[in-house]
């Protein structure tokens, strides 16, 4: 058996959205912005998957939803078009974010840093996330934008997001929000959440790798990061990508699709094994309460059991799993996540993060929990810095409360 347990990484394109995608490789061809039929034959297919957008984060039509190559440049297209736009052409020097955001946002903000801007990175706390009341203590007169992730990656943890963006449009200032773990995974309704902006990626929710989208409330104004043919109203110059536009709008609308009953059925697989794993293993911790997660995500930790040693005898097994974001994994570093929510150096060395999907099984379920053990007690009997713990009544094994 082989199972891949990596889907906040990415996932498997759903065979109903690569049928929907095959025809605009082969048949229609065509470049939408040319006047002949070979051209205008994919209209209706991208007016098509704008609706399936649309509908799936109900956004109405006053708001704009633009595709792009894939959330990296969504995000990165909000953070320098409100630097330009506020901070360059403004009176504004100030950007808000977390510790833990994703790469594509701590880095664009270190380059934003380097340009001579103000970036307050907020510490997470011991659930993994940054409360309301904290985003609110560090908004200033200067600050142009908050930019706060919807669910984490590597923890599944889901950010208080309805009151955040509350107090963005009290204090009058931006709020830009990384959707990618959430939309898909979580009902997300623009109708009910306070959000300027949304990154979105396909291939987090069974679409195509290489394309992504941004949500744009009340179409407001955000200078392009690629000038050109014009193109998405100007927004977004580039070809549009046809058959990844057609594969984005179907993988989004059949993940949304019953997402209540599709989370359900993901959650219980995903408690199960999680159930599993504490259940029978002495010394292992999860991060983050699992009612406040997305409900495919364990982030879990094995002291005297190196991240990478677990991921090696996992992979023997042919069951994919991953110590962290997959950018950042082939570093041996310890997971960052864990080290701000307050784990020390050597259990931030140990978290290994399994990611479900809806075409999970029970029976790769079975067989994860049997030889996650079975590695879990081969590594502990070779770790020089593990003495074998007896497994206690009521045990050491739980949620994590990891202490700062
Ligand atoms: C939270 C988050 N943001 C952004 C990204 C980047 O997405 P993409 O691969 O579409 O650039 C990822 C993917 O790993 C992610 O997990």
């Amino acid at each position: 058996m082989k199972v891949y347990l990596d889907n906040n990484a990415t996932t498997m394109v759903d065979p109903e959205v690569t049928q929907a995608m095959i025809p605009y490789f082969s048949e229609m061809y065509g470049n939408p912005n040319s006047l002949h039929k070979f051209g205008t034959a994919s209209h209706p297919a991208i007016t098509k998957a704008i609706n399936q957008m649309y509908k799936a984060i109900g956004a109405n039509d006053k708001d704009d939803i633009v595709f792009t190559s894939c959330a990296t440049e969504s995000n990165n297209w909000v953070l320098q078009s409100v630097w330009i736009d506020k901070i360059l052409n403004g009176d504004k020097n100030h950007i808000v974010t977390t510790e833990i955001e994703h790469p594509s946002v701590l880095s664009t903000c270190k380059f934003l840093e380097e340009q001579g801007v103000k970036v307050t990175y907020l510490p997470v706390n011991d659930q993994g996330i940054v409360e309301a009341h904290t985003v609110k203590a560090f908004i200033t007169e200067k600050t142009a934008l908050v930019s706060i992730m919807w669910a984490n990656n590597e923890t599944g943890m889901i950010f208080p997001i309805q009151e955040i963006g509350e107090i963005c449009r009290d204090k009058g200032v931006l709020f830009h929000t990384d959707g990618v773990q959430a939309v898909g995974k979580i009902p997300v309704n623009m109708q009910e959440v306070h959000v300027d902006f949304m990154s979105m990626s396909a291939h987090k929710f069974h679409g195509p790798k290489g394309i992504g989208a941004l949500y744009i409330k009340n179409s407001q104004k955000l200078t392009p990061l690629l000038h050109g043919g014009d193109q998405m109203g100007g927004r977004r110059s580039g070809t549009l990508n046809v058959p990844y536009i057609v594969g984005m709008g179907q993988a989004l609308e059949l993940a949304t699709t019953n997402i209540e009953e599709k989370m359900a059925t993901i959650r219980a697989k995903r408690d199960r094994l999680e159930d599993a794993l504490l259940g029978s293993l002495s010394d292992v911790f999860t991060v983050g309460d699992r009612n406040n997660r997305t409900p495919n995500t364990i982030l879990i930790s094995i002291r005297g059991v190196e991240g990478e040693g677990m991921l090696w005898d996992l992979n023997n097994s042919l069951i994919g799993a991953s110590t962290g974001s997959a950018c950042a994994s082939e570093d041996l570093e310890a997971n960052s996540v864990m080290l701000a929510i307050g784990a020390d150096n050597e259990l931030a060395h140990t978290g290994i993060r399994l990611s479900l999907s809806r075409f999970t099984t029970d029976e790769e379920i079975d067989y994860v929990i049997e030889r996650f053990q079975s590695a879990v007690k081969r590594l502990r009997a070779i770790s020089s810095s593990y003495a074998i713990v007896q497994p206690t009544a009521g045990g050491a094994a739980g949620e994590c409360h990891i202490h700062h």
